[in-house]
């Protein structure tokens, strides 16, 4: 590589020298009131982005050097004071000050203390605004791609557990009402589908924000003869952002991230409804392992469902910060305004929360006990199999589906008169009411027998369960 020699320094906005104010030199007189330290400074949450923000810069020193606009000395200086910077915060004990602000100027601050003034050439042709944009793109495309394992993993214990029980009865419910019995397995890939739509909006969201804003330097780009496309490239980014203003302007790639989190929260949150209600003691579907439950202080026969509570309550936090970044952007004019800094502490609390919560959604998959007869018996109550009925006599007695109805509500009415379930009258009790129905129709009562006969694509039949098993592995594990 060829020695270039070195043009004169840029200005540096680290000034830890005599000047009254230690960030901004010489434009300013005296140093920031306490109050506004306490509200601008972002490093006590932004040092979450040391390495990203690190990577972002020897990125940007190495094509800095490479287009000729520093040294390859200063360059070599740079990167490895860098690498010291990052082993220094990693070890512990990095002396973070808030008087400096954020991570960006902490981290070259720290620089220019190690390796001195030739640090102050890392923010040549660059500015925070672009530097911020990069870091927090970067943060989140690992973050994305960390949920989205996450989610395989939820996925994979549904279908574990849809192929257990493929052939499990349960009462299916609409309005929470026992409505018409299904297979658990089913009722289990469901939430398959759920996920896999929700991995979906998590690839658009990598997709979109994986370009890259080096380069765009405050707003308008620089007239130094930078190379955005080689430090996209080093970052893993598909292209440079295509326009400067646009790349330091817009947060929409963290807005969509959080509502891409916000539905995968809530989606959790209605399994975690269903895993507090099947472990009641009311339905006793479900036990929960001893390790996702917790006990009462007070009463020793309590077996509290607190991870679900907790993944259910967690969601209103994810659909916070969606709300919270949402206000914060809708009133900004372009480009920059520091209100932006208000975008990490929401993405970084909606995304360790998701994270914690599909941890939990999945460990309590695997681990709950089915209590199969208690599933089965709740699907001989609320007269599940009545539409089996009302199907029979459209399908073997010719009648209409309404005059079907109509006549099977009352065979209902008269089962609710008798206090026995539908699949419990006697023949004659049904014949009484419709001479049509035979001891075909009686058979056809039984939850199990309802279940076997859904074969339509998509459907509950045990056969067509499999069939989603196989397709779901094949799509998604
Ligand atoms: N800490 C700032 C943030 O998080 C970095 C960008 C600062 N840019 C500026 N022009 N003051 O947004």
């Amino acid at each position: 590589m060829s020695r270039k020699t070195a043009p004169p320094a840029p200005p540096t906005e680290v000034d830890d020298g005599d000047a009254l104010n230690r960030m901004w030199g010489g434009r300013f007189s005296s140093s920031p009131d306490a109050v506004m330290e306490a509200i601008n400074a972002s490093v006590d949450f932004d040092r979450r982005l040391y390495a990203e923000d690190i990577e972002g810069s020897i990125a940007h020193v190495t094509m800095l050097a490479k287009q000729g606009i520093v040294t390859q000395e200063d360059a070599g200086a740079i990167v490895d004071g860098l690498d010291r910077v990052r082993a220094e915060i990693e070890a512990g004990g990095f002396p973070f000050d808030r008087g400096l602000e954020d991570i960006h100027m902490n981290v070259e601050a720290r620089l220019a203390a190690l390796i001195g003034p030739a640090a102050g050439r890392l923010h040549t042709a660059r500015s925070r605004n672009d530097q911020v944009a990069t870091d927090l793109r970067l943060w989140l495309r690992a973050s994305l791609d960390r949920a989205d394992e996450a989610c395989r993993g939820l996925q994979a214990a549904f279908v574990d557990r849809a192929e257990e029980h493929a052939a499990t009865v349960m009462p299916g419910f609409t309005h929470l009402q026992v409505a018409q019995p299904v297979s658990l397995g089913h009722h289990l890939l469901a939430y398959v589908e759920m996920i896999g739509r929700d991995r979906g909006r998590l690839a658009d969201c990598r997709r979109r924000l994986n370009e890259s804003p080096l380069g765009a330097a405050a707003l308008a780009g620089t007239s130094y003869s930078i190379d955005r496309a080689m430090t996209a490239e080093q970052l893993g980014f598909d292209r440079p952002a295509a326009n400067s203003i646009d790349a330091v302007s817009d947060r929409d790639f963290v807005i969509e991230a959080l509502a891409a989190a916000a539905l995968i929260a809530t989606h959790l949150s209605r399994l975690a409804e269903e895993l507090v209600l099947w472990s009641s003691a009311q339905f006793g579907f479900i036990t929960l392992s001893d390790r996702f439950s917790t006990g009462s202080s007070i009463m020793p026969q309590k077996r509290n469902p607190d991870a679900a509570e907790l993944v259910r309550g967690k969601s209103g936090r994810i659909v916070g910060a969606l709300i919270a970044l949402l206000t914060v952007m809708k009133g900004l004019a372009l480009t920059y305004s520091k209100d932006m800094q208000e975008d990490k502490e929401p993405l970084f609390d909606a995304f360790d929360s998701l994270e914690l919560c599909l941890a939990a959604a999945t460990g309590m998959v695997r681990d709950m006990t089915v209590h199969e007869g208690a599933m089965a018996r709740a699907a001989g109550t609320g007269h599940a199999t009545a539409t089996d009925l009302a199907d029979w006599l459209v399908q073997e007695a010719g009648l209409p589906f309404r005059e079907a109805h109509a006549i099977t509500g009352r065979v209902v009415k008269h089962a609710d008169e008798s206090g026995c379930d539908l699949k419990d009258l006697a023949l004659a009790d049904l014949q009484a009411i419709e001479p049509r129905i035979t001891a075909d129709a009686l058979a056809l009562l039984d939850p199990a027998q309802a279940i076997a006969r859904r074969t339509s694509e998509g459907g509950t039949a045990p056969g067509e369960v499999e069939k989603q098993i196989a397709r779901a592995r094949q799509r998604f594990l």
